[in-house]
Parts: structure tokens; sequence; C-alpha cells
């Protein structure tokens, strides 16, 4: 499964991309409030520091102005994903610009019928949102297997990209499913690699390493 950051804080995604494990980064209009940048500046930094695809999403809601966002966005770098909300209208950018052989990315999908429109429109990515699934008393994971199930029956390329992850259950269920990709804030990347009991034994090493009085270099 392919780790994507979701956040516009460029530290943090240098800071992540360090390990080698992050596959791509996705933001969002809220994501770039909270930075305080400029939009398009911030995208042509995170798409210097990551080689993956970077989601950067268009802001109107009809088509011709979406196709116009989309020209000014693609010219940053040739790793911005378009992003695209799933309406008619995104829809059908969708289809226009992966006809062209630009990556685009489904976002606000809570249905897996509004999955199968995006496969149909040749998105490479969907963004199926499950945090906020779950926060209207619906199970985000089960839209996930539906959509997978779905996929798989057709063959279809568009990649599942679990967003919304709150915390790590998400990510691990995630896996199990098959998701292709998911989308995490960094805390929630930061808390995977985290276990008390690989802290106690750290902690417990160190202290009998100290003890024999010896070092390594
Ligand atoms: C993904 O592309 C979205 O930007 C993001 O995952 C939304 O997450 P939220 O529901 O926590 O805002």
């Amino acid at each position: 499964m392919k780790f994507f950051v979701d956040t516009a804080d460029t530290k943090e995604i240098a800071d992540l991309a360090a390990t080698g494990l992050l596959d791509g980064v996705t933001t969002n209009p809220s994501l770039i409030h909270k930075s305080g940048r400029s939009f398009l500046e911030v995208v042509a930094e995170i798409c210097k520091i990551v080689p993956g695809p970077v989601s950067a999403e268009v802001v109107a809601l009809d088509h011709e102005t979406m196709m116009k966002e989309a020209a000014v966005l693609r010219k940053i770098a040739g790793n911005v994903a378009i992003k695209v909300p799933l309406t008619l209208d995104g829809l059908k950018t969708c289809k226009k610009l992966s006809d062209d052989g630009v990556k685009v990315n489904v976002t606000l999908c809570f249905s897996a019928n509004q999955a199968l429109l995006a496969a149909k429109a040749g998105a490479a990515f969907i963004s199926p949102f499950v945090g906020r699934h779950d926060d209207y008393g619906l199970d985000g994971m089960q839209l996930i297997a539906d959509i997978r199930l779905i996929y798989d029956n057709y063959d279809f390329d568009t990649e599942i990209l679990v967003a919304s992850v709150r915390h790590p259950i998400h990510v691990l269920e995630s896996a199990r499913i098959g998701a292709d990709v998911m989308t995490a804030p960094p805390a929630v990347i930061r808390a995977l690699f985290k276990h008390p009991l690989t802290d106690k034994g750290i902690e417990g090493f160190m202290a009998d390493w100290a003890k024999t009085g010896q070092s390594i270099i």
C-alpha cells in the first residue's frame, strides 16, 4: 500500500520524505488555508520534495473553469495530480483530463456508486473519505471494501486512495482490504511507528548496554 501524507506543511513533508516511505502528497483548500501560504507556491515546493503524485485541488464548480484552473496547476510540475470533486462537472473534467494523459484524483467520494462513476471517467485515484463517513454513523471501511470488490469485478485501474484517515486502525483496515493508497495527516503516520513495547524494549536494552561499559564506535 502506498503512503501519501495529507498536509500542506512543507516542513512535515520534508521530514517524512526523509524516511523514504512517502509515495505522494494530498492537499485540499482547507489545508492550504491552514498553511497560510500561497497555493501555487506551496504546491511547487511540495512537488520538488516528493517525486510521487501531489494532489492539487481545483476550486471552481463548473467544468469550463475547472479546466482553466487545471491548466494552471498542471504547469507547476510534472507530478501534479489534479483533484476534482465528485460532481457531474468534476467527472466531466476528470474524463477530459484523463483522456489527455493527466492523473486525476476524484475527491469527496462517499458511496461505491460514486466510485464506479469516477473509474468510468478514467480517474487515476478515487478518494473515499472514511473518517467523515464514520462521523455520520456509517461504516467508512465497508465503503472501501465495497469499492475494492467493484473495481476488482471490472478490472478498473483506478487506485483506491483512502482519505480522511483519522487513526492507525483506518490504516490497518485499508491494508487488510487491499486499498492501493492511504493518505493520512502527519500525526497518524508518525503514530504508526510507535508501540509501547518497542519503547520499553529499547529502555531495557539501553540500561543493560550501559552496564557493560562498552561502545560500538
Ligand atoms: C484527502 O485528500 C482529503 O484532503 C482529506 O483526507 C480530508 O480529511 P478530513 O476529513 O480529515 O478533512
